[in-house]
């Protein structure tokens, strides 16, 4: 087990390459780490997590209007209490379950066939470059109702985004980089709200435009924060837990076997990629007072990062915790995706993602879609499996070679 010592930083690259590798060390001997560089708290065993994401009171998500805000152009979701966070909470569920969830099936289904269709006859694919991240940018841009021509370009503002709020320590210069890719959105964005306003649709767009609040229609800049919010949380984590999913069930070709025999088996496939691997490593809370949290006090003020991947290998929530194995009874794929999910994924509590059932169905449908396809599918002749990321993390490629399909 690699040391934890005082010279130990989540910031360095040794853990940067493995941060699995020191989750147990962590747990054990620095469950409350403190980075001073930083100045952020750390926390890894799954009952302190549990207890920082779902003690409201007294662990906050104030510190988003400074990690957030700037680059969602307004407040977002996991920074709203009380009966805004519900009403508007509930506008954003109701795009992503039931009938509104059931009708996009099909469409996700062409999309992801349209996209992989091209490398069918080459025999090879990049499944997170040239497959997952076109596919979980598509997907989004559908619920949200925006032209699918402009996915390039959306890609990159999302990047932007994307890298300030999961950022650590950002220079100034990279800031202000994301905050323009941000900016640029908003400009995109403001003539469609428009639109959307004159002229609604049954996208998520013309229902946050037409939604009110209290009687009164949500503004602009609030429509454009919710837009942002929703093509973040859902893109970033989609590619990546597909892609962890392909290598995991590659890694261990008796249970791919038994996934190709039973499809019926992916959502436990799913499951235990996201609890093994979560594709959001951290989320942030701000304590509100000083705070005691496994024998360390946390003072009022102070960021905390829950460590997402620590808490889903702790053996006092899971048994064989290091062990991927979709059978595992301690998991349960019904439960997993729901409020009472034992793996915290999703995070828990009230901001608890909004996007579970869509994430489960589009990561089966699109799976289902591939396997059949995806004959003999093994790692290409060279390929070095790479992830990156702290806050969140996922191959950096997965090069794939399987039967070409003619
Ligand atoms: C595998 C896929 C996904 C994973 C692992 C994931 C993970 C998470 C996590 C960990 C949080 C909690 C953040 C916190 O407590 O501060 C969250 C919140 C959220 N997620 Fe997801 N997410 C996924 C897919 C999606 C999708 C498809 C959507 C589309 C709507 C989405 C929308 C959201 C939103 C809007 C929130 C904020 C909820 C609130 O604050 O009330 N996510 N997600």
């Amino acid at each position: 087990m690699p040391v934890v010592d005082t010279d130990f930083s989540v910031l360095s690259e040794d853990f940067a390459a493995a941060p699995d590798r020191y989750f147990a060390a962590l747990r054990e001997r620095a469950p409350v780490h403190y980075e001073p560089e930083i100045d952020s708290y750390f926390v890894s065993r799954h009952a302190d997590v549990k207890r920082v994401l779902t003690d409201h009171e007294l662990f906050t998500t104030e510190m988003l209007q400074v990690r957030a805000e700037p680059v969602m152009r307004g407040p977002v979701l996991a920074q709203m209490t009380g009966a805004e966070h519900t009403a508007k909470r509930r506008i954003v569920v109701r795009a992503f379950t039931g009938s509104a969830l059931q009708d996009r099936i099909p469409v996700i289904r062409a999309r992801a066939e349209a996209l992989m269709a091209p490398f069918l006859p080459l025999g090879r694919v990049d499944l997170v470059n040239d497959f997952g991240k076109p596919f979980a940018i598509h997907a989004t841009l559908d619920v949200l109702g925006l032209e699918r021509e402009d996915w390039r370009q959306v890609a990159v503002w999302h990047g932007g985004v994307a890298e300030f709020i999961t950022g650590l320590n950002l220079t100034p210069e990279r800031r202000r980089h994301c905050v323009e890719h941000a900016e640029q959105l908003e400009a995109y964005l403001l003539p469609v709200i428009e639109q959307r306003r004159r002229n609604p649709g049954d996208d998520l767009i013309s229902q946050l435009c037409t939604a009110e609040f209290d009687g009164i229609a949500m503004s602009d800049r609030d429509v454009t924060a919710l837009i942002i919010n929703v093509l973040v949380a859902s893109t970033e984590p989609a590619d990546k837990t597909l892609a962890l999913l392909f290598k995991h069930l590659i890694d261990h070709p008796e249970q791919l076997a038994q996934v190709r025999r039973d499809p019926d088996l992916l959502g436990a496939a799913i499951a235990e990629t996201l609890r093994h691997t979560p594709p959001v490593q951290l989320i942030p809370r701000q304590a509100k007072e000083d705070t005691v949290l496994a024998g360390t006090t946390v003072p009022a003020g102070a960021t905390v990062f829950c460590m997402i991947g620590a808490a889903n290998r702790d053996p006092d929530a899971f048994s064989a915790p290091d062990t991927f194995d979709i059978h595992r009874p301690d998991l349960g794929t019904a439960r997993s995706f729901t409020a009472a999910a034992q793996h915290l994924a999703f995070g828990t509590g009230l901001h608890q993602c909004v996007g579970v059932a869509f994430a489960r169905a589009e990561l089966e449908t699109v799976a289902a879609m591939l396997l059949p396809l995806l004959d003999q599918v093994r790692y290409s002749p060279g390929f070095r499996y790479q992830e990156a990321g702290l806050y969140t993390r996922g191959p950096v490629a997965l090069s794939l070679d399987f039967t070409p399909v003619r």
